[in-house]
């Protein structure tokens, strides 16, 4: 999509369509000109339009304007949330995206509570993501959009709104990207696939540069958590590491991003019931984010120093795979009894987080992982777990998801959960029992990043959504971590 910002007289604006939001007791925008505006009251009155919440009217051939058509969009009596601003967005993306209209202009709202910044980047975003398909396993593919362009129009002259469509652009680019990555078979979307989207970034972007471990090199290097994992699999595991460097590096090091990137999860020996365990698919979900999250910083060129880690592997069960009751040690040195062995994300998890600080000293990790299904139980489809050991850390990534409407909640890493994961014969083990699983998960992790600030998103219940046709990936929580970084790296 492209898009544009203009202030050029409405009237004399070429388009397809133009859009324009309208309250129930907001008044008519006044950069309509006066005969539109008479027409819209009398299609108000006729009753085909009552600006009711999400309602989408279209109306032909408005008076003294350069557009072909308008799109009425309802926004209802109340002034809109963010989210569901949002949503409107795109309910009417989609809606001009199955129209004839190649060219649509979009008139900013003076009356909504956010910016016209803000409009312009979320926007720009949310109607990026709205055009997505993904169809390459379709033998015919549905007739492609003909929306092409996307001017915002507002009568000021507003000169941060170039950038910040630019900068929205590059967002839903990079949460398609992991959008692409979560919805690819697990049959063509493995470890050594990942390793390769990670070295064709790599070619496509200078500043990136992209190393694998391979399954042995990581086996020798000491990481036997995920090593355990990776060897009940035919496909072999692979530790992901791209290094951005859109910054020189510093004496505080690079902010550091790991992915948990299980190509998919049967559950291993510890099988997973049968229903649903397609959806395990996207057990790589963390890393799609991550994967996406890079690709949105190399299109925009950030000045910031990342590493981001992907620790990929395929959990299966095997004669090779790992047993309840196995004890491994980690590249951290402490041990770990497995009990159960579909409690692997944190296994692979553990191994890449210590790595990362033993290797690139980062201030500061961030992993991203479809952890648990108790998260899914806790929180829903609406808000990602968030933990940290550091407190502004953790409101510096909610602070992010609320700015993007890609909404993060707090959750607590207290000393006393930490006992569910004593063992008899380990350091740890892998489960804490079925009381607060998610949290449980999160305090085995937090074992591992002891001495770095350190925060862990559980996207089991945001990554992923699961009605009907509309099943698939999301690409959370690349708005989240794209805003976090712009912000404060
Ligand atoms: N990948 C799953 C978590 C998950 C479940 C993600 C549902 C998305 C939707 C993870 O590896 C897992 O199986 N976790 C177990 C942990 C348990 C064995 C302690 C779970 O949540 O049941
Ligand atoms: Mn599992
Ligand atoms: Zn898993």
């Amino acid at each position: 999509m492209d898009f544009a910002v203009s202030n050029r007289p409405l009237e004399k604006s070429k388009a397809d369509a133009l859009v324009v939001l309208l309250g129930k007791k907001n008044d008519l925008p006044q950069a309509l000109p006066s005969a539109t505006r008479e027409q819209i009251s009398q299609f108000t009155k006729a009753g085909d339009f009552n600006a009711s919440k999400g309602q989408l009217v279209w109306l032909h051939a408005p008076q003294d304007l350069n557009a072909d058509r308008l799109l009425l969009v309802g926004t209802g009596d109340s002034p809109l949330s963010d989210q569901g601003w949002l949503s409107l967005v795109h309910k009417a993306t989609k809606t001009l995206a199955s129209s004839p209209v190649k060219q649509a202009m979009w008139l900013l709202d003076d009356t909504h509570t956010q910016t016209l910044e803000w409009q312009v980047r979320e926007g720009s975003r949310v109607v990026e993501e709205s055009t997505y398909r993904f169809d390459n396993y379709r033998s015919k593919p549905a007739p492609a959009s003909n929306l092409a362009k996307l001017t915002f129009w507002h009568a000021e002259k507003d000169a941060t709104l170039t950038k910040a469509h630019k900068t929205g652009k590059a967002v839903g680019l990079g949460v398609n990207v992991a959008r692409d990555l979560g919805n690819l078979p697990p049959n063509d979307c493995y470890p050594e696939y990942l390793s390769g989207v990670a070295r064709d970034l790599g070619k496509e972007y200078e500043k990136l540069t992209v190393k694998v471990l391979s399954q042995a090199q990581a086996e020798k290097m000491g990481m036997g958590a995920f090593h355990a994992v990776a060897k009940g699999s035919e496909r072999q595991g692979q530790i992901i590491v791209m290094e951005y460097k859109g910054a020189k590096p510093t004496k505080q090091g690079p902010v550091a991003l790991v992915g948990k990137g299980i190509t998919f999860d049967t559950g291993g020996i510890s099988l997973k019931p049968g229903a649903t365990m397609d959806e395990m698919k996207y057990d790589m979900g963390g890393a799609a984010s991550v994967f996406g999250s890079v690709k949105t910083v190399c299109e925009l060129d950030l000045p910031i120093h990342l590493v981001a880690v992907v620790a990929a592997a395929e959990n299966m069960p095997d004669g090779r795979a790992a047993r309840p009751g196995d004890i491994v040690k980690t590249l951290s040195g402490q041990t770990v009894e497995i009990l159960n062995t579909d409690a692997e994300g944190r296994l692979v998890l553990c191994d890449a987080l210590t790595y990362v600080q033993q290797k690139h000293k980062p201030h500061t990790v961030i992993d991203i992982a479809t952890l648990t299904g108790a998260c899914v139980v806790a929180l829903g489809a609406h808000a990602q777990a968030v933990y940290s050991n550091d407190d502004d850390l953790s409101e510096a990534l909610l602070a992010a998801g609320k700015e993007t409407g890609d909404r993060g909640w707090p959750m607590p890493l207290w000393d006393e959960y930490q006992g569910q994961l004593d063992s008899p014969f380990a350091d740890m083990q892998n489960i804490g029992g079925p009381k607060a699983g998610s949290i449980t998960a999160a305090c085995f992790l937090s074992r591992f990043t002891k001495e770095v600030k350190w925060a862990h998103l559980d996207i089991a219940g945001t990554a992923w959504t699961s009605g009907g046709m509309s099943k698939g990936a999301t690409g959370r929580p690349v708005p989240m971590l794209t805003r976090y970084l712009m912000d404060n790296a």
